[in-house]
């Protein structure tokens, strides 16, 4: 059963010029260690990190009101490239435990966005 739905659209220049701006302190408040590995093997780095920030936003609708940073919401990529989502902060992933979090992205030069859906688990 679906109980939840969230989207989001990034704009990709606008968070280029974040991190040209601020460089690591902004990448390291946004983005969790593995994630920013993630994007140090990719080509297309800013989409695809406008990609995981739609991502997390996405993630944040669909949770509706729990108490998460960017960074406890951690979007990575399975061995086929699909994406996927884990919630790192303690209380938050024991609240979350009974539910499945479903995200697709997509991104093109400009623009990156996702959506997310929560099902509650058989
Ligand atoms: C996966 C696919 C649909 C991506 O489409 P695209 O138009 O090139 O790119 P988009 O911008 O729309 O989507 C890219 C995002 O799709 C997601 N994605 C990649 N592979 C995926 C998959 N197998 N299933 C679901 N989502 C996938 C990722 O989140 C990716 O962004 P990210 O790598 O920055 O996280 C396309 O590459 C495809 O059809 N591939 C064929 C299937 C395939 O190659 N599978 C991998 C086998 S090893």
């Amino acid at each position: 059963m679906i109980i939840g739905t969230g989207v989001d659209i990034t704009e990709v220049g606008r968070l280029r010029k974040a991190i040209e701006k601020w460089g690591m302190s902004f990448l390291n408040r946004v983005f969790t260690k593995e994630e920013l590995k993630n994007a140090k093997t990719r080509l297309n780095l800013y989409p695809h990190l406008a990609g995981r920030f739609a991502a997390k936003e996405a993630v944040f609708k669909a949770l509706g009101n729990v108490k998460l940073n960017l960074k406890e919401v951690q979007i990575l990529n399975d061995k086929d490239g699909r994406p996927y989502c884990e919630i790192l902060n303690g209380e938050t992933k024991d609240k979350a435990k009974d539910v499945d979090i479903l995200i697709s992205i997509s991104h093109v030069k400009n623009y990156a966005t996702a959506f997310a859906i929560i099902t509650q688990k058989d």
